[in-house]
């Protein structure tokens, strides 16, 4: 058993995705949280810049004296090294494995679809992971840059036309491929869920990478033996690097309720 809080990072607010699932299933642990805001978005930068932001994010959370770290950022996933993060001194995972292993175990026709941002589009992280697991399936992937601009500025409520062009314009393509399982591969993206649902129809199951992430991580804390030993009463701790104003305010929409907790700011540059 481990007293010790979780870590969650993410370049925004979409990690919370994954907050919220944990706070679902591991109700009894305390999470210490940290969204890059200053930096966001971390998708469309290249790679080395993407991994000094994590190697700063995982510094802050090694910080706070944490037992376990949750990259729960499609992007970071996809780029930070898999080296790297086994010398690290508590355990740590990505999303890309999670959520490929939930898409393997849906899809029926061998057909998948991934979307996330230019960066993990670009890395084939998913795509590889897959291919492993299912010889022979059948992948289509597709970039979706404008997303986490549209996430983070609010445009993720249903019925705003132009997420609904944007979602048209890039799931087409996809959709005319006949996949019939679609891992949003990136955290911000359930924020879209409906929407995207709607646009690709009944037969399409949707894989939310954070979620499925947060379940994951649930099962290895208890392998493990690092879980807190409570059922229930755990707190959550969450730092941005910009002003905490916008935090409060999107905070609810991707907590849901779960939202609370108390938000500080911090200087990231000095981790
Ligand atoms: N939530 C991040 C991800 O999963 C957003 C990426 C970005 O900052 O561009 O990829």
């Amino acid at each position: 058993m481990d007293p010790r809080p979780i870590g969650v990072f993410d370049s925004g607010l979409g990690g919370l995705t994954a907050v919220r699932q944990l706070r679902r299933v591991l109700p009894g642990e305390d999470i210490v949280y940290f969204g890059d805001t200053g930096r966001v978005p971390y998708g469309s930068r290249a790679r080395e810049t993407i991994v000094q932001y994590a190697r700063q994010d995982i510094r802050f959370l090694l910080s706070q004296n944490v037992k376990f770290i949750i990259a729960a950022c499609g992007t970071v996933s996809s780029t930070f090294p898999s080296e790297e993060a086994a010398r690290l001194p508590v355990p740590y995972t990505g999303v890309v494995g999670a959520a490929s292993r939930a898409a393997v175990n849906t899809t029926r026709s061998g057909k998948i679809g991934i979307i996330g941002t230019a960066a993990t589009i670009r890395s084939g992280s998913y795509a590889a992971v897959i291919r492993d697991m299912l010889p022979g399936v059948e992948i289509t992937a597709q970039a979706c840059p404008l997303f986490v601009p549209l996430v983070e500025n609010g445009y993720a409520q249903n019925g705003s036309r132009a997420t609904e062009l944007i979602i048209a314009d890039y799931l087409t393509p996809v959709r005319e491929r006949g996949v019939d399982t679609l891992i949003l591969g990136c955290t911000h993206y359930p924020l879209l869920k409906k929407s995207i649902g709607d646009f690709m129809g009944p037969g399409v199951t949707l894989v939310d990478s954070g979620k499925v992430t947060a379940q994951a991580a649930a099962e290895a804390l208890a392998d493990l033996d690092l879980l807190s030993g409570r059922t229930d009463g755990g707190s959550a701790r969450y730092y941005v690097s910009d002003t905490p104003a916008n935090f409060a305010e999107q905070e609810t929409m991707f907590l849901g309720e779960y939202a609370g907790g108390p938000v500080e700011r911090i200087a990231i540059d000095a981790y």
